[in-house]
Formats: C-alpha cells, structure tokens, sequence
C-alpha cells in the first residue's frame, strides 16, 4: 500500500495538503497548467511506502491479542498487559487503575515486584468517579495526551494535576465498558526520547478498548468465583454453627452440675492447702470450659443485638486505648486514614468491640513475629450506594505482619482453626457471627511475609 501526499499550490498561496492511499504504484507529478497559459498553480505528488509493521511487532501484537483472551486471572492479565505494552511501545511506565465498586474509587493495579520504583511512584494514588479526570474522560471518549492538552490539565484542580505529575504520565486513556469507565491507563514516557505519534496512539486505543473488555471479563469471572466461594463458606459455618452450638449447649449443663458440686465441696478442703489449692484448679478449668462454650454459642447463635447509634471512630480509639500498651511493647505504629466524616452506625457497642478488639490482636500478635518496622493501618470509607438506601461502611484493618498462608485463608473463620499455641480459634468465628447479625460482611486477604487485611463492611441506616 502507498500513500500520496498531494500538496496543493494555490495562487492565494495557500497549501492544501491532502491524503490519499492508492493501491497501485502510479506515480504523478505534475504542474497545474490552466486552459489560458501560464503557471496558475502547481501540484505536487510525493510517493510515500506507509511503514510495513515490523514482523516482530506483528507477532507481539498477536501474542497479545490472544493472552487477553485465554487469561481469565485479572491480577495476571493486567501485569501481561503492562509489560507487553512496555515492550510494544517502549514506554518507561504503565499504571492501570479500576473501578472499585464498593467504593467508587480507581485503585492501582500494579503488581510489578520487578520495579519497586515504578509502583512506589504510583502507591497511594488513588482517583474517584467525581474526579474532573474521569469525568473528562467519560464525556470525550477519547485519550488525553498531556503534552498537548494544556488547557485541560489547567481545567483540573491542583490535587489532580499533582497526581498526574507523580505519575509522570504523557498519555492518559479511558477503559470504557457499557458507556462506564472501568479503569484508567497511564503511560510513561517513551524510552527513545520521541514523543507518541498519530499512529502509535490509534493503536493503543485499539488495544485499550479490547483490554478494558479482557480485564471487565476476568473481574466477573472473579466475581463470580468469590460468590461461590461465600455461599459455600455461609453454608459451610451455618452447618458448623448448628453443630457447635448443640455440643455447646449439651456440655453447659453438666458443666455448671460439676461447677457448683465442686464449690460445694471445696469447703471441706479449707485446712488442707494442697488440696484447696487442686480444688482452685479445677474449678479455674471448669471456667476455661465455660468461657470457651459461650464463644463457641456467640459464633452460633449471637445474642441478641443491643441496638444504639455507634460513632465507628470513637469505638474503635476506645478499643485501641485498651491494647495500648501491647502496640507501644511491640513498636507498632497506628495510621488512621478516615475517608468519610460521617462514621455513624446502628450496632451493638459492646459485640462490635469485641470484633475490633480480636482483629488488633490478631494483627499483634501475626506483626510481633515479624521484624520492623511493623504497622497497622486503619481506613473507614464509605461504601458506594448500591440501592438506594442501602449506604454502608467499609472498614480495613491492614497488618504487616507475617500474613496467612493460602491454604489456611479458607479456614480462619472456622471456630476452633487456630495456628497459635495458645490460640482457641474463636475469635474470628466469633467476629465473623456478629458481623453478619449486623448484616455486614468481613473477609480477610493476605499476603506472606507481608501482612493481611481484614475488611469490614457495615450498613449505615439499615437494621
Ligand atoms: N492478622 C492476621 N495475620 C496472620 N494470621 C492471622 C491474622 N488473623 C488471623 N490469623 C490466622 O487465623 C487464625 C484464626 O484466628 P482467630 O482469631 O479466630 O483465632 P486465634 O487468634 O488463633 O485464637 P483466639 O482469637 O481464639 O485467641 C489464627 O490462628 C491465625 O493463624
Ligand atoms: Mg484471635
């Protein structure tokens, strides 16, 4: 294929230059020689060969294509995504953030261990659906090449604009689905020093709108994993639940028969301190006994909910007040990050101090075997409206401690799972059954080596 160039030389001496693909090799030049003599104007025809893309492109063009079908794992189709376009369009970096739905907000995606200064460029950068950034996206339909866009980024209020310094980026693209924006992609500078041309950009909108359709596939194939996966886990601690609870209630009475029987009789035993002393002994176990039978009923069958109206960060410096001194033994240091003013909830105070108070001390007690530094970050956000009226929380308690191996992740809200010595196992079954009575959720992620982190959903108004 070739292209002509034909510029045009009017008398009014201006250039008209026009494009057009011919599928031959016919060659023109010629003047422009009107019917009355005379030079009037004159046309000129260049031939240009269009670039043959590089065999070598092709084929990474097509490997790509065909990794954004068969991958279904998003984590690992977004990094193949940035390294391939890294490679293809020599750029220096590429971050990709999506729409978290629950929050509303575009979290970065990157994973690249590889490039611990490329991700901390982007840590922490976080944008919203009623950023002037996404809106201008939403509404153009088109990328944002920095360079040329002057009045636009001038258009953005000053924390957006340092966003995008930070980011260092030269072109900005939408991934659209569905007439939404699902995620954001920000390209570095190319590596060659050259700034990106017509051509490269075409293709790279080509590409994004097939990868935001690859990434939108891979998020409702994990949706709909995870949806499974908690059915089975709802189903799995309601049967378990039952069962324990039945166990807990058949040793409770005999348990209390023996309790006062040896009360009663440890009386005899008051001259002789040994004895006494075995007495204490057993009636201190038969309490043990007891503590353990009313956690394991509380995951089964939580006792009814003492309502009030809850202010979620004051209850939680309360708790945090209370495990004070075991945070300063271990050098732990506290962030709170609050996204929204308004923490106010319906709950039971005393049952949700409970959950928060065995959150921390799971996350002290994983971050003690852990060197420093070692910290705990606490974030309350709002949670994107689903229906109307349904608002809630979001809580995310994260640790940097020695994390969760996958394998037992599945089990921790099982009631007696525990991988502490001197753990019973109950404190997350019993978090996750007050939770779920207050109609929220809770699900924990992590990492090896490098912490975990619970999230707590919580409905504002309901109950
Ligand atoms: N933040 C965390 N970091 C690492 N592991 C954790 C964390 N939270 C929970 N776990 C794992 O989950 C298991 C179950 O936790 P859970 O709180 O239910 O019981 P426990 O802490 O072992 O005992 P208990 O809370 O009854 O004293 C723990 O033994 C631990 O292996
Ligand atoms: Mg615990």
């Amino acid at each position: 294929m070739y292209k002509i160039i034909i510029f045009l030389l009017t008398m009014g001496k201006k250039l008209h230059k026009i494009f057009c693909e011919i599928k031959n090799n016919t060659y023109l030049c010629s003047p422009l020689n009107p019917p009355q003599g005379g030079l009037r104007g004159l046309i000129l025809l260049f031939m240009q060969t269009r670039k043959q893309p590089h065999p070598a492109l092709s084929q990474m063009l097509s490997e790509f294509n065909r990794s954004l079908m068969l991958i279904a794992d998003q984590t690992l189709l977004i990094g193949n995504f940035i390294s391939k376009i890294k490679q293809i369009f020599l750029v220096d970096n590429v971050f990709v953030f999506l729409l978290d739905e629950n929050t509303g907000k575009y979290k970065l995606q990157n994973q690249d261990t590889s490039s611990p200064l490329s991700r901390g460029q982007g840590a922490g950068i976080t944008f919203h659906s009623k950023n002037r950034l996404i809106h201008w996206l939403a509404v153009n339909d088109k990328e944002l090449l920095i360079p040329e866009s002057k009045d636009i980024i001038d258009y953005l209020p000053p924390e957006e604009q340092q966003k995008i310094i930070q980011l260092n980026a030269e072109l900005i693209f939408p991934l659209k689905v569905m007439n939404h924006i699902s995620g954001t992609v920000f390209l570095g500078k190319k590596t060659d020093g050259m700034p990106f041309n017509k051509d490269e950009i075409d293709l790279l909108t080509l590409i994004f709108n097939q990868a935001a359709f690859a990434i939108e596939h891979a998020s409702l194939y994990e949706l709909q994993k995870d949806r499974i996966r908690k059915m089975y886990r709802t189903d799995r601690l309601a049967t378990l639940g039952e069962l324990a609870a039945g166990a807990a209630h058949e040793i409770r009475n005999p348990l209390t028969a023996i309790r006062s029987t040896i009360q009663y009789l440890s009386k005899d035993f008051n001259n002789d301190p040994a004895k006494s002393e075995m007495m204490n002994e057993i009636i201190n176990e038969t309490e043990r006994i007891n503590k353990i039978l009313q956690g394991l009923l509380s995951f089964a069958r939580p006792t009814k909910l003492n309502i009030s109206e809850i202010h979620l960060k004051s209850l939680i410096n309360q708790v945090l007040m209370l495990i004070h001194s075991s945070i300063q033994k271990h050098h732990i240091d506290v962030q709170f990050e609050y996204f929204t003013e308004n923490t106010t909830i319906r709950g039971d105070m005393e049952q949700l101090k409970q959950v928060f108070l065995n959150i921390f001390l799971n996350a002290i007690e994983a971050m003690s075997e852990n060197s420093e530094p070692r910290s705990l970050i606490i974030s309350i956000e709002k949670g994107m409206a689903i229906d109307a009226g349904k608002h809630y929380l979001v809580i995310n308690i994260e640790d940097s401690g020695k994390g969760i191996e996958p394998k037992d992740l599945e089990n921790i809200f099982n009631p007696f799972f525990t991988t502490k010595e001197e753990g019973t196992g109950l404190g997350l079954a019993i978090s996750y059954g007050i939770i779920n009575s207050h109609e929220g959720e809770i699900e924990v992620t992590s990492e090896i080596e490098k912490g975990s982190c619970v999230r707590i959903k919580l409905p504002q108004i309901s109950i």
